[in-house]
């Protein structure tokens, strides 16, 4: 198991429970009235997915699919492959996409295509953390965002390094 050196705390537990709180009451209002099928991006948001569902009270159902990302390094390959695919179809559902961070912006492009292909009523993105990539190589339609933050690799609250620290209840940066 390797270990990286935890730099500094990035968001604590109560800045997280605040903002997620936030994020609900925007989703609340604006599908008032409407059922949501909350898709999770395997694995990284099941965490933030867990903790955001609990604060809606629009009725939700749950799916999930599962895409390649890093593997065991930091660095993104580019190359986006459907590790497990959606359980239901979404043709004429509204359909939040939650992710855990958004870094390239090629995991999330790929799969609003893909998606969008599969004709839902709607489709709109959530994601926990909007990373200032430099690399960002696509402009996607983000409708709701927990935080923004710089270049960093960050861990915790779902994200990982190397399938480590997912469970860390705060978000940290790490040494590269
Ligand atoms: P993208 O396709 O480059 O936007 O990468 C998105 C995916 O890369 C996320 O779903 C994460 O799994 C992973 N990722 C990107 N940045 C980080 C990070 O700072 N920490 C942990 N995982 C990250």
């Amino acid at each position: 198991m390797t270990r990286h050196e935890i730099e500094e705390t990035v968001f604590t537990v109560e800045e997280i429970r605040q903002r997620v709180g936030e994020l609900a009451g925007e989703i609340n209002r604006d599908y008032e009235g409407t059922d949501l099928l909350l898709i999770g991006i395997l694995k990284g948001a099941f965490i933030f997915l867990a903790d955001l569902a609990r604060r809606l009270t629009v009725p939700v159902r749950f799916d999930f699919i599962a895409c390649s990302s890093y593997g065991s390094s930091t660095r993104t390959s580019g190359v986006v492959r459907i590790l497990k695919d959606l359980d239901s179809d979404i043709s004429g559902k509204h359909v939040l996409l939650v992710e855990d961070i958004v870094d390239t912006g090629l995991t999330l492009s790929y799969l609003v295509k893909n998606l969008e292909a599969r004709g839902p009523d709607s489709l709109h993105i959530c994601t926990l953390l909007n990373k200032s990539s430099p690399e960002r190589k696509a402009d996607l339609p983000i409708r709701y965002q927990g935080f923004s933050i710089p270049d960093d690799f960050v861990i915790g609250y779902g994200l990982d390094c190397a399938e480590e620290y997912r469970n860390l209840p705060y978000i940290a940066k790490i040494r590269r």
